[in-house]
């Protein structure tokens, strides 16, 4: 039984040969996201973060969804009319998982998108490293067929993903795409049937399991500042992060063969 069984309501966590299945659990409300969700989340990636057992951590949802999104009743319909600063931490739940938690993980972290993935749940998988979907899965910026622009960082995530066009295009039309057209235009790093959904994910969490852990962290998070500065402040920053994962490795760099 996993040492996490039942700590969380709405989070399933596992852990099985260095990988952290992390899943959304909420199938009879396709794992739409919550208040009561997105704080648990934030507990459970702090958690899996200082668990040494956890070299890889994977994200993906109960049953035939990946998440439908912000919860429509519970996120928005029931924090409407509340006090504003309460509106604030809900908010703010949100955001600390679904983007700043995720996007700067620690430990790399991987999108494996089983089946629907609408609206607010765009910024979770662009926060992971890495996605790998169904080839089937259903995509859908679908906030505009609800009324309301996309939220969260939604647009940032498709801006940085996407590409200019497309991004507009699905954010104007609310229109749905599958796991194979987000693999193309490069949402996901790959797209392949159900059946192989799994086994893909572990090989690649694999690979990256075995990688010098400081070593990678420095290198992914270089990577994600970096296209927020300038080349001037690269040169600076990207040699100040290697000399840090060179100073905090205590194996000096594993792999020097
Ligand atoms: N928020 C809250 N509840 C949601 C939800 C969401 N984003 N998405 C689905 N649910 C709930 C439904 O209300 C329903 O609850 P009920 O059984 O209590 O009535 C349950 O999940 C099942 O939904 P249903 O639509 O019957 O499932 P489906 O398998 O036929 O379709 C989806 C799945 C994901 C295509 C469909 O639920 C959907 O379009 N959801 C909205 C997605 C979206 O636009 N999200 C962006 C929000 S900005």
């Amino acid at each position: 039984m996993s040492k996490y069984a039942d700590q969380w309501k709405t989070v399933k966590v596992e852990i099985e040969e260095g990988i952290a299945w992390v899943t959304l659990n909420r199938p009879e409300k396709r794992n739409a996201m919550s208040p009561t969700l997105n704080k648990e989340r934030r507990d459970v990636l702090e958690t899996l973060e200082q668990d040494a057992e956890a070299r890889v951590l994977v994200l993906t949802g109960a049953g035939e969804s990946w998440s439908a999104g912000m919860d429509l009743k519970e996120y928005f319909r029931e924090v409407d009319g509340q006090p504003e600063i309460f509106q604030e931490k809900i908010r703010r739940d949100a955001c600390m998982w679904q983007w700043s938690l995720l996007r700067m993980y620690a430990k790399p972290t991987i999108a494996m998108v089983n089946g629907w993935c609408f609206g607010g749940a765009f910024s979770p998988l662009v926060a992971c490293d890495l996605a790998i979907a169904n080839e089937k899965a259903i995509f859908g910026l679908s906030e505009i067929n609800w009324g309301i622009p996309p939220g969260n960082l939604v647009s940032k995530a498709v801006a940085d993903t996407m590409g200019h066009r497309k991004a507009l295009e699905y954010i104007m039309t609310g229109a749905t795409f599958t796991g194979a057209e987000a693999a193309a235009m490069g949402l996901v790093n790959k797209a392949v049937p159900l059946d192989q959904l799994r086994d893909e994910t572990i090989a690649l969490a694999r690979k990256l399991a075995d990688k010098n852990p400081v070593v990678m962290r420095a290198a992914k998070v270089g990577f994600k500042r970096c296209r927020e500065l300038t080349w001037e402040q690269n040169e600076d920053y990207l040699y100040a992060k290697l000399d840090q994962a060179m100073h905090r490795d205590p194996e000096d760099g594993r792999a020097q063969a």
